[in-house]
């Protein structure tokens, strides 16, 4: 018999004898019957050993097992309504492949996140830790087939880069060569160079920022999506962007639920988020902060109190647009009728998530962009190809940046961005 079933597939089994690879994730026995919890990366099944029901060395093998020891297990899947899975095996065989040492460092009583972020590579073993990456996965391919099904091309840009792409602070800087070259902080750019060339693109990669903060909405290296769209204008970037967060969450909410559930995340809070999302003005959000007794000028940059404050007034994603021109890149579109703020928006996710995506209409007038580029100290000679963008075939464009980590933090409602990425690079934390 070689009918290896993986657990999420375990119902259409009632009644049959199944084969389980996987690992023994806890025991408990009592006198005659062991109960092993085995999981196999697709879920979690509780096995029942009776004693008298099976081979007096299949019994003592399964008293013997240390937790995570990797083990094969025969049994006959039945109904159990008290489990989540719905269903239970009542175990006939038990092969050990490797008995995990002693002292498995994940005990399962409570440990400090820190300590758990120091043994990541087992702790992503936990039925949580696993809900949140396998919705990370769930995101990863719904916004690939959101871009796909629209008629996006994908394009790579590079990780190595001669220039800084958005701003020139908080660059991660490599000797190549002898010259110096930094990890990218975004793809933009090279995304709009592929824009003018296909129209529709999508890049969607890693990208670094070397950000000395400490807060719980901060990577030093994330996952990014950046769309970049020829003929595009503000307004019609915004349309995009609320169907791609509504996307995303409608394919979590149709595929993922039982993950959801095992986060205990609160689905009605999700099942609200379709478009059109809220719009304001940053002016207009200066001035309800003032309201609301912040000190807070026009001008000043948000903090995630700000931010916080801001979504408490809506249940969707809002977006703040026309941003003062002097806090944003120097690329982005001046408002005709007041070139002082920007047609640009963020977008704020609601219950504290803060800002998930940040976009814009982008230059397309040779001398305005050479104008800005200036007014930053920004050189020429680097950006050339930049600038013949804008040369040969100039057209309005836009396009955004999306934090795959901060959105998958807010779908799966937990408090810390670095459990949504398999391995987090943080201030504090290279390892493992
Ligand atoms: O607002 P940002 O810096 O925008 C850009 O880099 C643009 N070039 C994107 C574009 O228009 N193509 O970053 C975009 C998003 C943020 O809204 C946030 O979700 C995420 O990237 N982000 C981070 N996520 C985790 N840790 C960090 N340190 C992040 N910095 C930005
Ligand atoms: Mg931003």
């Amino acid at each position: 018999m070689n009918n290896y079933v993986s657990i999420e597939k375990i119902s259409r089994f009632e009644g049959e004898e199944v084969l389980i690879r996987g690992w023994l994730y806890n025991k408990r026995s009592s006198g005659k019957i062991v109960f092993l919890q085995v999981r196999d990366g697709s879920g979690f099944i509780q096995g029942v050993v009776i004693k008298k029901e099976v081979d007096n060395e299949v019994f003592n093998l399964c008293k013997e097992l240390n937790q995570e020891s990797s083990i094969i297990v025969s049994g006959m899947v039945q109904k159990d309504d008290r489990s989540k899975l719905g269903f239970e095996l009542l175990v006939k065989e038990v092969t050990m492949v490797s008995q995990a040492d002693e002292g498995y460092p994940i005990s399962l009583k409570e440990h400090g996140t820190d300590f758990l972020m120091d043994y990541r590579h087992l702790w992503m073993r936990t039925p949580k830790q696993n809900a949140i990456l396998r919705i990370r996965d769930e995101i990863n391919l719904s916004i690939r087939n959101y871009f796909h099904d629209n008629g996006f091309v994908l394009i790579e840009p590079p990780v190595i880069t001669p220039t800084s792409c958005e701003g020139t602070t908080d660059l991660f800087g490599i000797d190549y060569f002898g010259e110096d070259a930094y990890l990218s902080q975004t793809g933009q750019l090279y995304a709009e160079a592929a824009a003018m060339a296909f129209g529709k693109v999508y890049s969607f990669g890693p990208t670094f920022r070397a950000e000395k903060s400490k807060t719980r909405k901060h990577l030093n290296e994330f996952w990014m999506v950046e769309p970049e769209m020829a003929y595009v204008t503000f307004e019609e970037n915004l349309v995009i962007q609320e169907n791609l967060i509504a996307h995303i969450v409608q394919s979590v909410l149709s595929n993922r639920r039982q993950e959801l559930a095992e986060l205990e995340r609160d689905t009605a809070l999700l099942e609200k988020i379709k478009p059109p999302f809220p719009r304001i003005t940053y002016t207009d959000a200066v001035e309800m902060l003032q309201k609301a007794d912040f000190e807070f000028e026009w001008g000043d940059d948000f903090g995630a109190p700000h931010e916080s404050h801001i979504a408490s007034k809506y249940e969707k994603p809002v977006f703040i647009t026309h941003f003062p021109a002097k806090m944003k890149p120097f690329y982005m579109e001046p408002c005709p009728e007041n070139p002082n703020v920007i047609l640009g928006a963020d977008l704020i996710a609601p219950e504290g998530y803060g800002e998930i995506i940040g976009g814009s209409q982008r230059i397309h007038d040779l001398d305005l962009l050479l104008k800005k580029m200036k007014e930053e100290n920004l050189p020429e000679d680097p950006y050339q190809w930049y600038i013949e963008l804008r040369k040969y075939g100039s057209v309005p464009h836009s396009g955004f940046g999306m934090g795959l980590e901060r959105t998958v933090a807010w779908v799966c409602g937990i408090d810390h961005i670095r459990q949504t990425i398999p391995f987090a690079r943080t201030l504090n934390r290279i390892y493992p």
